[in-house]
């Protein structure tokens, strides 16, 4: 399936250039994470600026900064016009952290991934993830990452929303929903809908936050759960399980997918984002496969899977005329209860 993708395209490495240039990779990330360190962007924000008096701004050397504010105008990240360095459209919402479309959670987890991808060679010997990456008590960081969740997915949300036809239902679960934002997307789009978040506490706790200030987040409500402990309570028209099934192994995930059913009502349906690999060989797109690293780092189980193998994991827990919806992003899977 042809996806429209904003990934770098690094082409199959066939020359030794060609592996310079893809073991390079890790350059543009260090100069991104390193002006977030130095929080660049905010110091910047509405205003142009010498790299010499910037660096006076920022406490480092006049060197330094220089070379970085010349990468950062080589990458489009800030402009540079008449010996002045400005935040890009990009830079000065989403980088600054004065700007109310600041990502900042989401950005953070981006920082945390680097170390973690540090240990990779640990980790594809081992099976498991390694190190300890944690920065603060667990629920302090469940509550980080599902912040970081809705900084990810807050402008994403409405436009899969457009592409899920929920006419004629009336409740849906997210079942590992997070912050909710898919759901709050849904609720805007559908006025007669009520959803309910299915997450861990420190989730929901997020999620509550986000529902306060969202105009349909009166139709939310929020239910404690430990989907792989227990079972699912309720009967739903809709389940909505997005980016969730990669945390876990195939069996996990059909084990899930049957307690999902069971939360259905008869004429019920699932519908399910992830990132899913859609050739036949399970290469494409790459990214999918890369993140399968970053599930390797950070879980027990997870991995990247195929649509088709999920497909088969829906047919197997007994959903019926299984699926794929085209969105303006990645297209989802649904499935039907009878
Ligand atoms: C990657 S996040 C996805 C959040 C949201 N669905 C989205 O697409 O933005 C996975 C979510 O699943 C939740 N989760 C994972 N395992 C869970 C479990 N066993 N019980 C309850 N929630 C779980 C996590 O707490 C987290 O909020």
């Amino acid at each position: 399936m042809k996806k429209q993708s904003p990934w770098i395209e690094i082409p199959a490495v066939r020359t030794f250039e060609h592996l310079r240039a893809a073991v390079s990779g890790y350059t543009y990330s260090r100069i991104i994470l390193t002006s977030l360190e130095l929080d660049i962007f905010s110091v910047i924000g509405k205003e142009s600026w010498t790299s010499s008096r910037l660096a006076r701004a920022m406490d480092a050397s006049e060197r330094g900064t220089n070379i970085l504010c010349r990468n950062l105008a080589s990458l489009g990240l800030l402009s540079f016009q008449n010996g002045r360095y400005k935040n890009s459209p990009l830079s000065a919402t989403s980088l600054n952290r004065k700007s109310p479309e600041y990502r900042g959670a989401y950005l953070s987890l981006l920082q945390k991934h680097w170390n973690e991808w540090s240990q990779l060679t640990a980790s594809v010997k081992s099976g498991k993830p390694h190190g300890d990456n944690e920065s603060g008590s667990e629920e302090e960081d469940r509550r980080a990452f599902t912040w970081a969740m809705h900084h990810r997915s807050r402008d994403i949300a409405p436009l899969i929303a457009q592409h899920i036809d929920l006419r004629g239902a009336s409740t849906l679960l997210d079942v590992g929903g997070g912050p909710g934002t898919y759901t709050l997307a849904l609720l805007a789009k559908w006025p007669k809908l009520h959803g309910t978040v299915g997450d861990r506490p420190a989730a929901l706790q997020v999620a509550r936050a986000v529902a306060r200030k969202h105009p349909s987040g009166k139709r939310l409500s929020y239910l404690e759960l430990d989907f792989m402990e227990e079972k699912i309570p309720g009967n739903y028209d809709v389940v909505f399980l997005s980016n969730v099934v990669h945390i876990y192994d195939p069996n996990e995930n059909i084990t899930l997918l049957k307690k999902i059913k069971a939360a259905l009502n008869p004429n019920g349906r699932i519908i399910i984002q992830d990132f899913f690999l859609w050739d036949k060989k399970g290469l494409r797109p790459i990214e999918t496969n890369l993140f399968a690293a970053t599930m390797l780092l950070c879980s027990d189980t997870g991995n990247t899977y195929s649509a088709q193998e999920v497909k088969k994991w829906m047919t197997k827990a007994g959903f019926r005329n299984v699926s794929t919806i085209k969105t303006a992003r990645e297209p989802l899977l649904a499935g039907h209860s009878q």
